[in-house]
């Protein structure tokens, strides 16, 4: 029996190269406009999932993309998986990128962990059974192992592309400890100072002459790879290059583009910029292949 993919808006790019990919998912989009007949003016929105009552029983999952617009993605995504439960389907949910995720942990009294609270909501109110993330900001959090969470990332696929046209002796690094804790390469000494600046200290590996790749989760303001550039030039490296999961900004992406001799850049967000694929990494998770060519 086929897989039944429900995307939201910030999904659907992914879900026409999926149906044009496999015949074993069938993509439902979710009807948001009433079929053209009427709309809330108001900016409400509405939604419809028109078989929802036949998929009890079937491996459904929702994609979906926390940007470009997290707020309004997010109803998306609540008013679908309010329509599965109604229907008491227990579905999936594939985040390519998870809004709020960097609301990870409570740093002062009065805040809230947001992304916890969206997790748990979904495990325990919607019966969410399992909740795919690729590259999550908060991998390794304490937290995390409390729930049905399944990591996926697309660095190797990265790194992949980036030893295919750079060569296999490429230095890679982690921009700062939260990258390396994310995906073991190992990171720099980084302090942010607001939302565009950080302050970056020198790392204490030679890179004079190499080609540096620095691996991120993703570009927001592009302050952090712009001070790794900085810090990589006057190290005296080569030729510095950047990969990156997640282009959450355009006007960051832009200043990385701008300066690196290459941005490798995936299309879990839909960006203009993004150069690889990761379709068949969505494959391969949710099917269970192992062999999908990348
Ligand atoms: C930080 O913890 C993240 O992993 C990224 O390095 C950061 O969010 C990128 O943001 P920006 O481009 O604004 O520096």
């Amino acid at each position: 029996m086929k897989t039944i993919l429900i995307p939201t808006s910030s999904a659907k790019h992914l879900a026409k190269r999926l149906k044009a990919k496999t015949k074993d998912i069938e993509v439902h989009l979710p009807d948001l406009n009433m079929e053209g007949k009427r709309y809330f003016p108001d900016g409400e929105i509405y939604m419809k999932i028109v078989k929802a009552k036949n998929l009890q029983n079937r491996k459904v999952i929702v994609l979906h993309s926390g940007a470009p617009k997290p707020n309004e993605g997010l109803i998306e995504l609540e008013l679908i998986l309010q329509i599965l439960r109604d229907n008491n389907v227990k579905p999936e949910v594939f985040f390519t990128y998870f809004p709020y995720g960097m609301q990870d942990q409570v740093l002062e009294v009065g805040e809230t962990n947001v992304a916890e609270n969206l997790i748990e909501k979904l495990a325990h109110y919607y019966g969410v059974k399992k909740i795919y993330i690729i590259d999550a900001h908060f991998h390794g959090r304490q937290w995390t192992k409390k729930y049905p969470i399944s990591y996926i990332s697309a660095v190797p696929l990265l790194i992949k592309m980036a030893k295919k046209n750079f060569g296999k002796h490429i230095l890679f690094l982690s921009p700062d400890i939260g990258g390396e804790r994310r995906t073991k390469i190992p990171g720099m000494k980084k302090e942010r100072i607001n939302s565009y600046q950080v302050k970056m200290a020198f790392p204490r590996i030679d890179l004079d002459g190499k080609t540096v790749g620095v691996v991120d989760d993703m570009i927001k303001t592009g302050g952090t790879l712009l001070k790794f550039y900085e810090i990589a030039k006057k190290s005296k490296a080569k030729r510095i290059i950047a990969l990156v999961a997640h282009g959450v900004f355009p006007p960051g992406i832009s200043k990385i583009k701008q300066i690196y001799s290459k941005l490798y850049l995936t299309n879990t967000i839909n960006r203009k910029a993004s150069n690889i694929d990761i379709t068949n990494l969505i494959i391969k998770t949710v099917l269970s292949i192992d062999s999908v060519e990348t």
